[in-house]
């Protein structure tokens, strides 16, 4: 997983700095390894390394590199860890191929077990390596790297895109299965990537590869196939992208760019979690005497999601509580029958890992969940499962947010397989749901962008406020207000709907900001419109996040209530519906507010002390 930058030169010019500019320009992709092939002399090379372009670029000497191709890639590890081995790009057994690729492919297991059970040496844990064993099989029967490519199409399942280079034929043949590939075409030379902004400056003009087609790019041009056959190039639209705004993918933040992804990431977490090791937790979930989930801020109100998930589908209670409470009060409990779910999209905070080293001195087994498999946390855990979202730069967290909700999802419908109580068709189908939702998401993200925005036109002179809901979405109303005040500095309470009248009522009037998550059980939410309504009546700013076509919501009129709708989703995926719109919010008040929004004063990505 991670960014592909490829370039063939029409006139046999070096095109390594053009590659190694486009690396630099995708930190945003993957910063865990750094590798580019090349063809010197009729020979391939493949020069790689775990970390970033920059130092990798300097350890290795890769600027004084002469190729007319190359292709260039910097990783963002899911399946193994950041080592030089499991970086791309991949060469096959006989050094004629190189593969890089993005996303996950998910029939890894059987293709990794048909290549090596076919003499094939692997030499990484990467699922990307067994595409440069399938090409050199088909190339093997003297097929030519056309249809060995077309082989490999066949051949591969999940959320990828994918470019093979060749050393005989020189060229570079990418294709996609849903995730962005782009030509990017010059007069002198022909690019693939998989990031659009990073062909600034090098390409006059771009094509994006459809998922079914493949791009076939030689020194003489470029060709297209699509369903077998040769297809015209499509007419090339211009690379426009704002110069500051390259290195944050052509978006004003990381924040937004990383909101966006989101859907797309949740697609990544769903082919990137391996169904052996979903077992292997579903299994240590149900085996334990006792269960913790341990986690700070954000990822805290993932792990209290969970919590309804696992006593709901499971029929488990577990303690959820801040890492920096477990110490204090729980670890005295803990066991070697216990087992603690330690939630860290970084892998390095610090309460985390200090309790996780308490609780495993008391014998406990460690389930961890991370977007960095290198981290400590993984290193630490028993078993760990990668979040998979790639990289998040901004210091506020969405889209890791968004698949941890979904890997703990899945984690909980699995232990319920395990125990009998969800049948297999059942949970089959719910992982589809998971899939569309995701893809609906990614359709609805503009028009739910725009509803935020004139939300926030309600919202932007208030003092303060609430952000209201009840049952699986309450922690969505803590993670709202949590959003409000890291990107726009805006001073917001999580209230559960069944309290507001316990007290927090009293605030509630103009100049006062009330939001509301409209909870998905059907007696919570019956009991929640009347709130709404009495919150506009009381003077107050009212935002209500709900389900797109909600009749209730549409019959109160108020010009002091603003709406965001949301596709709707089931109910166990309805916190990652909400999420979305929430963080836009918070991200439309912030820019608004003019707000150092990727950078929050006092704040780090990782609070490692
Ligand atoms: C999230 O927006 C915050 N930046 C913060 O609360 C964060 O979730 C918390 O520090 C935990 O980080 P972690 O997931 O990397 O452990």
């Amino acid at each position: 997983m991670g960014g592909l930058f490829g370039a063939v030169s029409r006139s046999g010019a070096n095109v390594v700095p053009s590659v190694l500019e486009g690396l630099k320009r995708m930190r945003f992709k993957g910063y865990d390894g750094t590798g580019i092939a090349v063809v010197e002399g009729g020979v391939l090379e493949v020069y790689k390394d775990a970390g970033w372009v920059d130092y990798v670029a300097e350890k290795l000497g890769l600027d004084r590199l002469t190729s007319s191709i190359a292709l260039g890639h910097t990783r963002y590890a899911t399946h193994g860890r950041p080592t030089a081995e499991n970086t791309h790009p991949f060469a096959d057994c006989r050094q004629r191929v190189a593969v890089a690729g993005d996303g996950a492919i998910s029939n890894y297991e059987r293709l990794k077990d048909r290549v090596v059970m076919g003499g094939h040496r692997l030499q990484s844990r990467s699922d990307f390596e067994v595409a440069a064993h399938l090409v050199e099989e088909e190339l093997e029967k003297d097929r030519s790297f056309t249809e060995a490519l077309k082989a490999l199409q066949g051949a591969l399942e999940g959320f990828y895109a994918v470019a093979v280079l060749d050393r005989d034929a020189e060229c570079i043949g990418a294709f996609t299965q849903a995730t962005p590939l782009y030509i990017g075409l010059s007069s002198n030379t022909l690019y693939i990537t998989n990031t659009l902004p990073a062909l600034y400056g090098f390409a006059d003009s771009y094509v994006a590869i459809e998922p079914g087609e493949l791009a076939l790019l030689c020194r003489e041009g470029v060709r297209v196939f699509k369903e077998g056959r040769e297809a015209p190039l499509k007419p090339g639209s211009p690379v426009d992208v704002d110069p500051s705004l390259v290195e944050k993918g052509g978006f004003q933040h990381h924040m937004l760019r990383e909101v966006y992804e989101a859907p797309y990431a949740l697609l990544r977490t769903l082919s990137s979690v391996q169904e052996k090791y979903l077992q292997l937790a579903a299994r240590l979930v149900l085996g334990a005497e006792d269960v913790y989930i341990i986690a700070n801020g954000t990822s805290l109100h993932a792990g209290m999601v969970a919590s309804y998930y696992l006593s709901e589908l499971v029929g488990i209670s577990p303690v959820v509580t801040s890492a920096a409470e477990f110490p204090l009060y729980y670890v005295e409990n803990v066991s070697p029958g216990s087992l603690v779910v330690a939630i860290s999209q970084s892998g390095e905070t610090g309460d985390v890992l200090s309790s996780l080293y308490e609780a495993k001195l008391r014998g406990a087994t460690i389930l961890g969940v991370t977007n960095y498999i290198g981290s400590r946390l993984a290193r630490l855990s028993n078993v760990y499962l990668p979040i998979a979202a790639g990289p998040e730069l901004a210091v506020p967290a969405t889209k890791t947010f968004t698949s941890t909700l979904l890997l703990l999802y899945l984690v909980a419908l699995r232990a319920s397989r395990e125990a009998g109580k969800t049948d297999a068709s059942t949970y089959a189908q719910k992982v589809s749901s998971a899939r569309e939702a995701a893809l609906r998401l990614a359709e609805a993200l503009p028009r739910v962008d725009e509803e935020a925005k004139q939300a926030v036109k309600l919202v932007r002179g208030c003092r303060g406020g609430y952000v209201v809901s009840r049952g699986i979405t309450y922690p969505l109303a803590l993670e709202a207000a949590l959003k409000l005040k890291e990107a726009a500095y805006f001073h917001a309470e999580g209230v559960e709907a069944g309290e507001f009248k316990h007290g927090p009522f009293v605030l509630v009037e103009e100049g006062f900001f009330t939001g509301f998550i409209v909870p998905v059980e059907k007696l919570s939410a019956e009991a929640t419109y009347p709130l709404i309504q009495s919150a506009a009546e009381a003077g107050a700013s009212v935002v209500a996040v709900g389900f797109e076509g909600d009749g209730r919501l549409a019959e109160i009129k108020s010009e002091r209530l603003a709406v965001i709708s949301t596709p709707p989703a089931e109910r166990h995926l309805a916190p990652i519906a909400y999420a979305i719109p929430l963080q836009l919010l918070a991200y439309r008040l912030g820019v608004e507010l003019g707000r150092p929004i990727d950078a929050p004063r006092y704040l780090t990505k990782a609070v490692t002390r």
